[in-house]
């Protein structure tokens, strides 16, 4: 089996796997970063998104043969403590529910606040709008991001 030197979270990880094992699995299977979940594997609801080179991907379907060189970075990545400023956002403005889809929308947000610092609400929903969840937290993240974006919490 093909053996692939990856950056991840700014750490080099060797792993062994199929060139068409999507990066979730490896990730999730292999490194041990649970973090990022598993919702539909189609690239249709973000619950896997992670950063690939500050800009979000989705995971399920990005096979570990196309990641190179790239910086990979997952929710674990963000901080070690859970101090970034979207992660404080998300605790203070009591975003998730059932929490199974935060992962991908911090991470999308995350991306987005790159290259947008001070996001309006159609920035937010062009950067979360596809990223499907079943417990209606939108309006919170909404608020959250702004948040994190103005310094406050
Ligand atoms: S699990 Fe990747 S987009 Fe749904
Ligand atoms: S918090 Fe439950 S799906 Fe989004």
């Amino acid at each position: 089996m093909p053996e692939y030197t990856i950056n991840v979270n700014g750490q080099q990880k060797k792993v062994e796997a199929v060139p068409d094992m999507p990066l979730l699995w490896v990730l999730r299977d292999l490194l041990g970063l649970t973090g990022s979940k598993y919702g539909c594997g189609i690239g249709a609801c973000g619950a896997c998104s992670v950063l690939i080179d500050g800009e979000e991907m989705r995971s399920c379907r990005f096979p570990i043969s196309d990641v190179g060189a790239a910086k990979v970075t997952t929710i674990e990545g963000l901080s070690k403590d859970g101090s970034h400023p979207l992660q404080e956002a998300w605790i203070e403005h009591d975003v998730p529910q059932c929490g199974y889809c935060q992962t991908g929308n911090i991470m999308a947000a995350a991306g987005m606040l790159r290259s947008k610092p001070n996001p309006t609400d159609a920035d937010i929903d062009e950067a979360l709008g596809s990223h499907v969840c079943r417990c209606g937290t939108y309006t919170r993240m909404r608020e959250a991001i702004k948040a994190a974006a103005r310094g406050v919490k």
